[in-house]
């Protein structure tokens, strides 16, 4: 009698098999890439705390997003820094603002990458909430309008997806219905449905200078705790309209990713944020562990999770892997 000892090792035995029975995968166009755009010059401002990252004129935005295409990377996910701030985030609506004009600039340079614009308050508001205050409180209502004015703008200049991310509640129906009535019907929303009160979020809030100047967003961002609450968030926004879903930070949160991805049916993505990507570029400096291969295995966990699309800091680098023919496999060297 012989045993049939060799289970998963025959299929381990080398790379070629290794890559066929992979059971998920990475490619180029799941990827999104997230750009800052600013409006103060022509200048590239590198940010300290996101390596190989920059805030870029709306001009250098779209030479990026051309490379970027031109790697296959599906879509680019535009930030605004504007110059100035106010009490209510109107640059956030300005037809002259960082995004509408880098998007308008993108759709020439590169009209088959698909266009995302974050709708958001916090890089716009001199207090650095997401929405706008009454009394030192957000006021969730007031803000809703302000978002579907932002959405309305950048549908109109031409993104494919207006992803809010925010976390006011019912904006994402105030969205749907503002650019159906300005006649963007068309437009997609993927909402931010699960978002958490995160402290991984502290290098964007540098690149963004949006960390908020009195209080925190403990008030409108999810409990991390709590993942009842999310497939709740994630049912009221396809019910109010949403097309696709957001969960974020990823790394964390990859139970509350599987249990989304297993009750919705639309596209989930998922966001390696910020503090993700700077913590594996830290560790990587110091020499604590191999920036290459931890790009890859953080990547195609969000991916074996459930992700669909993968919103991250390291789209290009991963992006230019695959085009020499480098694939997942760097992982698990
Ligand atoms: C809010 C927004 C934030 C991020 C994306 N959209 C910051 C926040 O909620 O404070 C964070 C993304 C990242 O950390 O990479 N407009």
């Amino acid at each position: 009698m012989s045993y049939p000892v060799h289970r998963g090792r025959r299929l381990r035995r080398s790379e070629g098999l290794r890559s066929v029975m992979r059971e998920s995968r990475l490619t180029a166009d799941q990827l999104v890439a997230p750009l800052f755009v600013h409006d103060d010059g022509s200048a590239r401002q590198p940010i300290a705390s996101l390596p190989g990252h920059a805030r870029l004129s709306p001009e250098l935005a779209a030479d990026e997003a051309a490379s970027l295409a031109a790697l296959g990377i599906g879509s680019v996910l535009l930030f605004g820094i504007p110059r100035a701030k106010d009490a209510d985030g109107s640059g956030a609506w300005a037809e002259d603002g960082p995004v509408p004009r880098a998007i308008r600039a993108i759709k020439r340079r590169a009209p088959g990458l698909v266009v995302w614009a974050d709708v958001c308050l916090c890089e716009y508001t001199d207090h650095g909430h997401c929405g706008v205050l009454c009394d030192g409180a957000v006021d969730n209502d007031a803000s809703l309008p302000l978002l579907a004015r932002a959405a309305v703008t950048y549908a109109h200049a031409g993104a494919d997806v207006v992803a809010p991310s925010d976390m006011m509640d019912g904006r994402v129906a105030a969205i749907r219905v503002a650019l159906d009535r300005a006649g963007a019907s068309e437009t997609v929303i993927v909402s931010y449905a699960v978002k958490y009160a995160s402290a991984f979020y502290g290098p964007f809030r540098e690149a963004a200078g949006s960390t908020p100047r009195a209080g925190d967003r403990r008030g409108y961002q999810m409990d991390p705790g709590n993942v009842r609450e999310a497939l709740r968030e994630a049912h009221a926004d396809i019910e109010e309209g949403a097309d696709a879903l957001i969960v974020k930070p990823g790394l964390p949160y990859l139970d509350v990713l599987r249990a989304v991805r297993g009750e919705v049916r639309v596209p989930v993505a998922a966001y390696q944020v910020s503090g993700e990507y700077a913590m594996l570029h830290a560790a990587a400096e110091r020499g604590w562990l191999d920036l290459e291969r931890s790009m890859w295995e953080t990547t195609l966990g969000l991916r074996r999770a459930g992700a669909d699309l993968v919103i991250s800091y390291f789209a290009r680098p991963l992006a230019e892997r695959m085009s020499e023919g480098r694939m997942i496999a760097e992982a698990g060297r």
